[in-house]
């Protein structure tokens, strides 16, 4: 295994999630929100979270892929997938692992306000501000990372290592 260190373990990152299940139940009371995951890499994040936040929703999800093979961004986001759900007037949260250089959720988030939401947040499992190249910022934000590339939990390098049940830095 290419695992340099463990950032972040199975407990630490199950405790935050439980934390934000409850941030997100108390502001979106009586609401129905939308919680839309981005594929591939939200996966283990969407659905941890899902289970902490016992009320009223719908899931949808978009795929959205920008590193192709390498740990540097193409900077070139493609939609892989849109959603299936119409979003006018609802309120909408994307739930999705990583925002890094946030050229991907740039993307997405304008995408999706194009459809025309009541309101649009962006939940973020991990924030790693040094890399930022587009003007955005996470609503909802578990960690705030260091600049190392990290796999594990649903995050990738070359498509292996997102089945890991924790977060760690790959060997440079
Ligand atoms: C990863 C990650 C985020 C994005 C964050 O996706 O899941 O979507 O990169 O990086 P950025 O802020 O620099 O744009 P990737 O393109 O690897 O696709 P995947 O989710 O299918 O792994």
């Amino acid at each position: 295994m290419e695992i340099e260190r463990i950032l972040l373990r199975q407990e630490q990152l199950q405790t935050r999630i439980r934390e934000l299940g409850a941030v997100l139940s108390a502001d979106y009371a009586g609401k129905t929100p939308i919680f839309i995951g981005v594929l591939k890499g939200a996966v283990h994040f969407f659905t941890d979270l899902m289970l902490h936040y016992p009320h009223p929703c719908q899931y949808d999800f978009i795929g959205a892929s920008s590193y192709g093979d390498g740990t540097q961004t193409s900077g070139q986001v493609r939609l892989t997938k849109d959603v299936m759900t119409d979003l006018r007037d609802r309120h909408v949260v994307i739930v999705e692992d990583i925002l890094d250089t946030g050229l991907t959720l740039r993307f997405v988030t304008d995408w999706l306000r194009s459809k025309h939401p009541a309101s649009l947040k962006l939940c973020v499992l991990l924030d790693k501000p040094e890399r930022r190249r587009a003007d955005i910022s996470a609503d909802y934000i578990g960690f705030t990372i260091p600049n190392e590339f990290v796999v594990g939990y649903g995050l990738d390098y070359q498509e292996l290592y997102r089945n890991l049940p924790y977060i760690g830095v790959l060997k440079p």
